[in-house]
C-alpha cells in the first residue's frame, strides 16, 4: 500500500484528484470506478475546476459507481445517481450514457445485480476505483460480515450505516434499509484502487484497515491483498496509524 499523508480535507482532495487526472490523461478511454459520500466531494470539485481550465477531458471516460440505494429513483435527491450528476457529471464533458450506477428502481435484486456485473464485464473492467471508508470499515456498501461477498449484491444496511447516513435525509425513517453494491470481489478486480479518508472519527478504523488482520468484519482490510492500492488520508485520519 502506498500511503500519502495530506494536511487536511482540501489537501486530500487535491492529491486524490491528481491521481484521478493522471489516470484520465494516461488513458483517455479509461474506466473510473466512482464513489459517493462526503469524502469524494472535494475531489470531484477539484476535477471540475481542472476540466473548466481545459486541463482534463472526460469525453472518452466511462464511469461505474460502487452502489445505489434500493428503491430510490435517480431523480430522488438522496439517490447516488442524483449525487453523481450533481457533484460531477453535470459539470464535465463525460457522456451521461457512459456513466453507470446500479438501478435502484429494479425491484428484483438478482436482476439488478447480474445486470450490473454484466456492465462491468463489458466495460473491460475498472482501471481506477475510488473508495471512501465507512466508520465500520465498509467499502461501497459491503458491511462487516462473516465472509467477503464476491459480486454485486443486495445488502441490508447496518444500524451504524443508517445512523451515519441519516444526516442526508429528512429523518432516519427515510433512510433506505437496503442497497445494491459492488461486491468485494468486484472491487478487488479493479486494476488500481484509491481510497480517501478524512477526519479523526475514521482514525481507528483506518488503522485496522492498514495494520489489522484481514477479516470480513473490517471489509476494507482486504485491500491489504490488492497489488496497487493508494491511500490518501489527512493527518487526523492517519493519527492512529501505527506505521
Ligand atoms: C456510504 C457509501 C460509501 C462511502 C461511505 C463513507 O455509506 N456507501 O461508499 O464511502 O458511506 O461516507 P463518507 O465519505 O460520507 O464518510
Amino acid at each position: 500500500m502506498q500511503i500519502y499523508k495530506a494536511k487536511d480535507y482540501q489537501d486530500m482532495s487535491r492529491k486524490a484528484a491528481n491521481i484521478i487526472s493522471a489516470q484520465v490523461i494516461l488513458k483517455p478511454d479509461c474506466v473510473l470506478g466512482l464513489a459517493t459520500g462526503s469524502s469524494p466531494v472535494g475531489t470531484y470539485q477539484q476535477l471540475i475546476e481542472w476540466y473548466k481550465k481545459g486541463d482534463l477531458d472526460f469525453s472518452r471516460v466511462t464511469s461505474i459507481n460502487l452502489d445505489e440505494y434500493r428503491g430510490l429513483p435517480g431523480d430522488n435527491d438522496q439517490s447516488y445517481r442524483y449525487f453523481m450528476n450533481h457533484n460531477l457529471f453535470d459539470h464535465v464533458n463525460i457522456r451521461k450514457e457512459c456513466t453507470y450506477v446500479p438501478d435502484g428502481l429494479e425491484p428484483d435484486p438478482q436482476k439488478a445485480c447480474a445486470a450490473y456485473e454484466e456492465i462491468i464485464r463489458k466495460s473491460g473492467g475498472v482501471d481506477l476505483q475510488l473508495l471512501g471508508l465507512g466508520h465500520n470499515g465498509h467499502i461501497g456498501f459491503n458491511e462487516p460480515a462473516d465472509s467477503f461477498p464476491k459480486e454485486t449484491h443486495c445488502v441490508d444496511l447496518t444500524e451504524s450505516t443508517i445512523e451515519a447516513n441519516k444526516r442526508f435525509f429528512a429523518s432516519i425513517d427515510d433512510v433506505p434499509r437496503q442497497a445494491y453494491t459492488m461486491g468485494i470481489g468486484t472491487i478487488m478486480s479493479a486494476k488500481k484502487i484509491l481510497i480517501i479518508v478524512s477526519g479523526a472519527d475514521k482514525a481507528e478504523i483506518l488503522n485496522k484497515v492498514i495494520n489489522g488482520p484481514i477479516t470480513p468484519q473490517v471489509p476494507a482490510s482486504i485491500l491489504q491483498l490488492h497489488p496497487d492500492v493508494t491511500v490518501v488520508a489527512d493527518e487526523a485520519a492517519l493519527s492512529a496509524v501505527t506505521c
